[in-house]
């Protein structure tokens, strides 16, 4: 069974000197799986990620979801639109600076009110704020007043609100300190179980990628050059170029 099927995408950027930034990529993602897409920058895989939640047109290809394919994200219905929800790496300037958190989740639930608590706001905003480990006083709070690490939170929260089927997370934690780090990855590993999330989680850390993954899918200049399981890849990969990001990242820890 598969919840994301990505069918031979085709991404080009530029009108005379053509970019060819993702080259027929397929890739899939079944229910409760966390897919790990890693790559050397410039691999194609935030552009990958921008079509799946319908903020790049592919040239050629399909993005289904659930077996209904999506369009761009302002053809999508509320439903799907809701359905793909990303969380990405600038954990500051992904948050409207103006906004305090509370009106930041309110806006979620204004904008897809089938989320939207039927009882106590108060107490759902609480909750949601707990299950990101964010204290409940973070409500009234604004991006400018918050660590980078309570930036990705809300960030997450505000995914989360939405009540997602598959989060995408482009570099979600790779501008945070180390230690924030760990803390955020632990906390999206407890969160997919809890919430029984799909995710597309995009990396160019190996290391962070192998804590959460299930299933590895490596590009390189815009193709897909392996894909398995995450045991299969990172201990015997079969491509020489995942090799070699294998060994500059074991060169990086030691
Ligand atoms: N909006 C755009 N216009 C023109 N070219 C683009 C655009 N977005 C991406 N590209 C190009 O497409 C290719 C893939 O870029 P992309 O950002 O998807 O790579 P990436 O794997 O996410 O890299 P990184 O690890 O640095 O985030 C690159 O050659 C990039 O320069
Ligand atoms: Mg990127």
């Amino acid at each position: 069974m598969t919840l994301l099927d990505v069918r031979d995408l085709r991404i080009t950027f530029g009108r005379r000197t053509k970019v060819v930034a993702v080259d027929g990529v397929s890739l899939s993602v079944a229910p409760d799986e966390t897919v790990g897409l890693v790559g050397e920058s410039g691999s194609g895989k935030t552009t990958v990620a921008r079509a799946v939640v319908g903020l790049v047109r592919p040239d050629s290809g399909a993005i289904v979801l659930d077996g209904q394919p999506l369009g761009r994200i302002g053809r999508r219905s509320a439903a799907a639109h809701r359905a793909v929800q990303m969380v990405f790496q600038d954990p500051r300037s992904s948050l409207n600076p103006r906004m305090t958190v509370a009106a930041v989740i309110d806006e979620v639930w204004r904008t897809h009110p089938v989320t939207a608590p039927e009882g106590d706001r108060t107490a759902a905003l609480h909750g949601l704020l707990d299950d990101v480990g964010l204290d409940a006083s973070v409500a009234r709070q604004r991006p400018s007043e918050l660590s980078g690490g309570q930036c990705q939170r809300v960030s997450i929260a505000r995914a989360l609100a939405a009540k997602p089927r598959l989060l995408v997370c482009d570099e979600a934690v790779s501008a945070l300190d180390v230690s924030v780090q760990a803390q955020v990855l632990r906390l999206l590993v407890d969160l997919r179980e809890k919430h029984h999330l799909s995710m597309l989680f995009i990396s160019h850390d190996l290391g962070v990628v192998h804590q959460i993954a299930d299933r590895i899918a490596v590009m390189r200049r815009g193709e897909l050059v392996e894909e398995g399981p995450a045991a299969d890849v990172l201990g015997a990969p079969q491509h020489e170029y995942t090799q070699s990001l294998l060994d500059a990242a074991l060169e990086l820890n030691e």
